[in-house]
């Protein structure tokens, strides 16, 4: 088979991503362990427990994994609940703890890009009030600082606070996450706090570490009308699109926050990103509902005939991660893939996902598109919020009951692409050989044209 390959630019970050209540275990003392105690809140009364049990040392082995495997860079987050355990203490043996972990990933040849906050507060934070409390700001700068000071010989990409859109609707309008509120003014409002912190955070971030890269990770949802014909589809397309995808990180970049009936100057955060994090899974059909007025008269969907996930939770639609990185350049900034990824045990779609979605990136990539890495949700099988441990997102498979890894395929795959920092035709033939013909029209395997 004669061979072709889509190659990525030099120094590519090639890694994936976690989150601190995902992965460590027995982090008791904030908000999301409260509620997985609650009935009802997570899939079938699951709960986090140990996690991968990564805080009793089992990142070494999973960083082995990860380095074993080409990949040159992870992203992981910080537990606040763990660095500040109540408003006056800070825990010095916890910074020691991710001093160790980060000190792992660079003997590992692999560059660290941190989280501040990915979804959980400090129990102390969340009984003042958590995001909706103005006072979220100043305690957000005063935890930034500690964390900053403390790691920054290691670290300079930062991102502050993961997916403020997803947080502040599936907390305050939503209810899925705690405190389970369901108020569309309880999201803004929280949206505009974790603007203002973002701002102080970027500022102080700067202060203590001029040559840090600080940004946050932006959940794109691709959406397109039911009905390409139909205003009110449309309507519906924008409403969501304006306040899910652009109001925050439009505001990070112009200083003010424009929603229909929300309006805000914040002259403070104008300019506050250096790099954009995009996280990208899928692209929903969208059709204007009356009834869902929830959701912004949105109903969302995937078309009949989509190639979906486990549990219906992600259509693969490549063409979407183009789409999301050419909303991207609306900002001018370079693009990090901060998440991408699917929940798939047998791991049958992960493999086609995967190279189908890097193809679109590599495609933004040959329009000279800034994008800089890539960073895949997730290296392990982790605890995956409400939805408890029913979706599978790892490369590698976690046995819950005793910690056991087992490789899945896509392993070797993402291996392959890592290495060759670029996607091979056969390394396609090999692990995905239904999309071939589609990545490779002109390649011919096995003595077979491909249409
Ligand atoms: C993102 C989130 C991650 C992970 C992922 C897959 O929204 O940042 O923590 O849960 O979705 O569900």
């Amino acid at each position: 088979m004669a061979q072709a390959t889509y190659h990525f630019p030099r120094g590519f970050l090639w890694g994936a991503a976690t989150s601190s209540h995902q992965v460590e275990g027995n982090n008791t003392n904030n908000d999301w362990w409260a509620w997985e105690q609650q009935p009802g809140r997570i899939y079938q009364g699951q709960k986090s427990g140990l996690a991968c049990d990564w805080w009793s040392g089992r990142w070494r082995e999973d960083f082995d994994r990860a380095a074993e495997t080409g990949q040159n860079a992870h992203r992981l987050s910080i537990e606040w609940s763990r660095i500040q355990p109540a408003p006056d203490r800070w825990d010095e043996n916890a910074l020691d703890r991710y001093r160790e972990m980060l000190r792992g990933l660079l003997e590992r040849g692999m560059t660290p890009m941190v989280t501040l906050h990915h979804f959980t507060n400090p129990l102390w934070l969340a009984e003042k009030g958590g995001w909706e409390n103005e006072a979220v700001v100043e305690h957000f700068v005063a935890y930034t600082r500690k964390v900053v000071e403390a790691l920054k010989e290691y670290v300079n990409l930062w991102i502050t606070i993961n997916e403020p859109n997803v947080l502040a609707t599936f907390a305050y309008a939503v209810g899925a996450f705690p405190p389970g509120k369901k108020e569309l003014g309880a999201a803004l409002r929280a949206m505009t706090n974790m603007l203002r912190a973002h701002a102080a955070a970027y500022r102080a971030i700067h202060s203590i570490q001029p040559t840090a890269r600080v940004g946050i990770a932006q959940h794109y949802a691709a959406m397109q009308p039911a009905r390409r014909w139909s205003p009110l589809d449309r309507l519906a397309v924008g409403l969501q699109n304006g306040l899910f995808n652009q109001l925050f990180p439009q505001a990070l970049t112009t200083g003010v926050m424009r929603f229909p009936a929300w309006f805000r100057r914040m002259p403070e955060a104008k300019g506050t990103h250096d790099f954009l994090g995009l996280n990208y899974y899928t692209r929903y059909n969208v059709a204007f509902n009356l009834r869902s007025a929830g959701e912004l008269f949105g109903q969302r969907f995937f078309p009949p005939g989509s190639d979906v996930s486990d549990t219906n939770h992600i259509a693969n639609v490549p063409e979407g991660m183009f789409q999301a990185l050419k909303w991207c350049l609306q900002f001018k900034l370079p693009i990090i893939i901060t998440e991408n990824g699917v929940e798939n045990a047998d791991d049958h779609l992960r493999a086609r996902y995967l190279v189908q979605h890097l193809h679109q990136v590599w495609r933004g990539v040959n329009f000279n598109w800034p994008v800089k890495g890539y960073f895949h949700w997730s290296l392990v099988d982790n605890f995956e919020w409400e939805r408890g441990w029913s979706q599978r997102f790892g490369l590698w498979e976690l046995d819950v009951e005793n910690q056991a890894r087992r490789k899945r395929p896509s392993v070797d795959l993402y291996a392959e692409i890592c290495r060759e920092n670029g996607i091979a035709s056969e390394t396609v033939a090999r692990y995905t050989p239904e999309v071939l013909g589609k990545l490779f029209p002109n390649e011919i395997a096995d003595g077979r044209e491909n249409s």
